[in-house]
Order: structure tokens, then sequence, then C-alpha cells
């Protein structure tokens, strides 16, 4: 029998511990997100859905992007216990530098689409973390002025190669002179993925008005105030005529670019070299011979194929189930680093 009594004013009043509100509106939003799905989340509220679903899908049936998320779901830790683990150290040494964190913020296209402050919100997360960030040769902010946001830490440079070399070349030797230490040469968009989304959506560079993209914007009116009041949303180093993603893709990368691109651009590249995009273990040996000074071994980036390579990828994130490709993938590690990128955007909350 559980003896009651009467509440006692005191006692009451401890408990009461009224938090002050959070007046900032952004603040209170992302305080209130503890997870990616939390962001995503926000995300799908506030961006119109052509914007969402750029960044948020892949090509044709999305199943490489699926077997990503997988891929990063089979990672089991096995942790040994009783070690002192008040100080952990997670940096590593990448490409002659340091990292506080085992990896860095890729490179992605048309950023400021996603968010008004786009590429130099990502450059001084990056610098706040001490990890480096990626500039994209699609990206909406241009190499200088990422160097001013972030110019004590680390910057890349992800390089496509396009039909009109003296554009990349010009691209490679600003990113040299900004102090940009590490250049990704990008090798997995031959040719524009089949994105049926953006097909759907009706999605154009530079966004146009539509009826429908009108009709969508009534209920994210902070977007279109941001992307109305803010300088134009355009490419930083290519121009656009409007059209698709894969329209401009199309029109501006060269399915002709082979591994003596690769060596122009290394006769010109001070810094690191690091080939992005790579989806065997055969041309990773190659390169691997060839001296680049990394590789990021992908299920090619969902975005532009499916049904890609995803064992041999998995492995470099510790998915997939062929012993086999985690034996060989080791063995190339041991040359030279093997990085991922693995294209899996959240889907589900855990
Ligand atoms: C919206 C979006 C845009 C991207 N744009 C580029 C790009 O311009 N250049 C590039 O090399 N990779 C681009 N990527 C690929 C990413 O850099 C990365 O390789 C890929 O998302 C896999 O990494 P993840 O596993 O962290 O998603 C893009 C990815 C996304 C989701």
């Amino acid at each position: 029998m559980v003896r009651r009594q009467l509440p006692k004013p005191g006692e009451v009043f401890e408990l009461m511990r009224f938090k002050k509100p959070e007046l900032n509106a952004k603040r209170r939003r992302l305080n209130a997100a503890l997870t990616i799905h939390d962001l995503r989340d926000i995300a799908r509220r506030r961006t119109p859905k052509a914007a969402f679903d750029y960044t948020d899908g892949s090509a044709e049936g999305e199943l490489s992007l699926a077997r990503a998320r997988r891929a990063f779901e089979d990672v089991e830790f096995h942790p040994y216990v009783l070690r002192n683990v008040a100080d952990v150290d997670t940096s590593i040494t990448v490409f002659g530098g340091a990292s506080a964190l085992p990896f860095g913020i890729a490179p992605t296209g048309f950023t400021r689409l996603m968010h008004t402050d786009g590429e130099i919100a990502g450059a001084q997360a990056a610098a706040a973390a001490g990890i480096p960030f990626s500039l994209s040769t699609l990206g909406t902010t241009s190499i200088e002025d990422v160097q001013e946001a972030n110019p004590l830490g680390r910057n890349w440079f992800q390089l496509y190669v396009m039909r009109h070399r003296e554009i990349s070349h010009d691209l490679v030797e600003r990113a040299a002179k900004a102090g940009f230490d590490t250049l990704f040469f990008t090798v997995d968009t031959p040719v524009a993925g089949a994105r049926l989304r953006d097909n759907r959506n009706g999605f154009s560079i530079p966004p146009q008005l539509t009826l429908s993209t009108v009709s969508n914007a009534i209920p994210r009116p902070w977007w279109w105030f941001d992307f109305l009041t803010t300088p134009k949303l355009e490419f930083a180093s290519l121009s656009s005529t409007g059209g698709t993603v894969g329209d401009l893709l199309d029109a501006a990368m060269d399915p002709t670019v082979t591994f003596e691109d690769l060596d122009a651009i290394r006769r010109i590249w001070p810094g690191k070299l690091a080939v992005k995009g790579v989806q065997n273990l055969e041309d990773a040996r190659k390169l691997a011979d060839l001296g680049v000074d990394g590789i990021v071994l992908s299920n090619q980036d969902p975005g532009r194929t499916d049904r890609a390579d995803y064992e041999t990828a998995g492995r470099t994130v510790g998915g997939g189930t062929d012993p086999e490709a985690r034996h060989q993938l080791s063995r190339l590690h041991a040359r030279v680093p093997v990085g991922s990128a693995f294209g899996a955007r959240p889907e589900r909350r855990p």
C-alpha cells in the first residue's frame, strides 16, 4: 500500500526549473536537432522540394544509395574495455596535414541552393571543427572567398576536368595561389547521371519560377526571402545557360578525359593530389603505381550512376561481406591512403 501525503510547497518549488526560452528561432531549431535525421527533417520542411530532392536524391532507382546506407548500418564496433579513455584523440594526419577527425567536408555542387550561407558556412564549420573543407568545381562560392572564410584551416579543391581544359587549369592555379593544399581530381562524371527526382520536379539551374515552384514556395517563405535578397545563385566557376543539372554537366564535362589529363594536372598542381570517384581495385592499383597521394574509393557518387560496385567500396567503411575485397583493400591501403565517398545520406530515424 502506497502512503500518500499532501505535496509540500517547498519540495514542489525545488522541482520547478523552467529553462529560459530560446528566442532565436534558428538556434531553437538547431538545439532541438539531435541527429542528422533531425536536420534532414528541418531541411525538408524549410527547403523547396526541388532543392531538397537535388540534395537528397540520387540516380535512377536510387539502389546504390540504399546499398550505401546499408553498408554504414552494417558497421560494427568491437570496443575493448577497462582502458583509460578519459582523453580520446580522434585526430589523424592526412595528405601531409592534420585533421581533428578522420573525415572532412566533402565537395558539393550548388551548395547555396541548399542554404544561403552555402560554402562559407561549410568552410567556417570546418575551421571550427579543425577538419578540411572541400570546395567543388560546381561550387557557388569562389576559391578566394572560401580561403577568406577558412584562412587558417585546410581547404581542398575538387576538380572536374572540363571540355575547355583552360578553365580547369585556371582553377587549379587559383586554388594553389589561395593556399589550398590538396586537389581531388574527380573521375566519376564522364556523363551526367539520370537523376529522376530532378526531372520530375522540373529542376533547373538557375531555379525557375513556375506554377508548381510558386505553390511549393508558399509554405517556405524564408528560403525564397533568402534566395531573392542575397547575391544571385550561380556557379562561381562555370556559367549556366539554364537546363537541368544533367544538361549542365553534359555540356561542361569531358567524356574523353584519360590518365594523360591526370598527368597534365599533376605537372601544374604543387600540393597533394588524390583521385576521387575510383570504383574498382584494378584502377586503384594502377593509380597507386602512378604515385598519386590518395584514392577516394567510391560506389560512385550515387547521384551519377546506379548499381555501382558495393562490395569493394563498402569495405572502405566496414560494410560489404566479401573477405577477398577486404584483403585486397587492406593491401592497397598499405601503399596509399584510401578513403571513402560512399553516398549514404540518411533516410530513417534510428
Ligand atoms: C548534393 C550533392 C552534391 C554533390 N556535388 C559534388 C560535386 O560537385 N563534386 C564532387 O566531386 N562530389 C559531389 N558530391 C559527392 C560528395 O562529394 C561525396 O562524394 C558523396 O556524397 C559521398 O559521400 P557521403 O558518403 O558522405 O555522402 C555531391 C553529393 C551530394 C549529396
